[in-house]
């Protein structure tokens, strides 16, 4: 027998938020994510936490931001994640995350998620002069190794203050809705 639509549960993203002069404007994706169906919750760095609206992301998203670990016995804050979209990521947080480093909770569930399988898309905002670091194009490399969905966005000149194309937000939705094979009734996968 097949479950009322209703009883559905919606898919749960979860956006991780880099410290990228464009973060501000992440509840573009939150709006987009909610529209196409998904509950959402909001990780940010410890760096880009400053850029962020708390207040304004919770009442959007019905969550607090997650930053920091949680305390030894504290309730996860949020549900597990069916999908992960990391938008902006920023050039230090992709290299780290190759690398497997993962010293904030940010880099922690992304880390782990991998192992998972949770479906992640990462959105780079940076500029050329870091994308043409090599240890920039070996991270690309080995996430795409990773299998993780790597967005089309070209970087913007160095100290131009951003690039003169809007931010596509919704290219990590595009991304990532093909991976759960359009079933918002999908049996969740952890995360820390
Ligand atoms: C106003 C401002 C805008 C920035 N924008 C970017 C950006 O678009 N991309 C990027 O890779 N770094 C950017 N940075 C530098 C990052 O904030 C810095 O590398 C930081 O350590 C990244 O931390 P995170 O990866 O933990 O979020 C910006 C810094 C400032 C102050």
């Amino acid at each position: 027998m097949t479950e009322p639509s209703a009883a559905r549960k919606k898919p749960f993203l979860y956006v991780v938020v880099c410290a990228c002069g464009i973060a501000a404007d992440v509840g573009e994706l939150i709006t987009a994510a909610q529209e196409r169906h998904w509950d959402v919750g909001v990780i940010a760095t410890p760096q880009g936490l400053g850029f962020l609206d708390t207040e304004a992301i919770r009442t959007q998203t019905g969550y607090p931001i997650r930053s920091a670990w949680r305390a030894p016995g504290e309730a996860r804050p949020l549900p597990p994640a069916d999908a992960i979209a990391v938008a902006p990521a920023s050039f230090n947080t992709i290299n780290k995350w190759a690398a497997g480093i993962s010293d904030t909770l940010a880099l922690g569930i992304l880390c782990e998620a991998y192992g998972m399988g949770v479906p992640i898309a990462v959105l780079p905002h940076m500029n050329a002069a870091q994308t043409a670091h090599p240890a920039y194009r070996q991270s690309l490399e080995r996430l795409r190794g990773m299998n993780i969905l790597i967005g089309s966005g070209e970087p913007h000149p160095p100290k131009s203050g951003g690039g003169a194309d809007p931010f596509r937000w919704q290219e990590a939705l595009d991304l990532l809705e093909p991976q759960l094979g359009h079933r918002p009734d999908r049996g969740r996968r952890g995360t820390p």
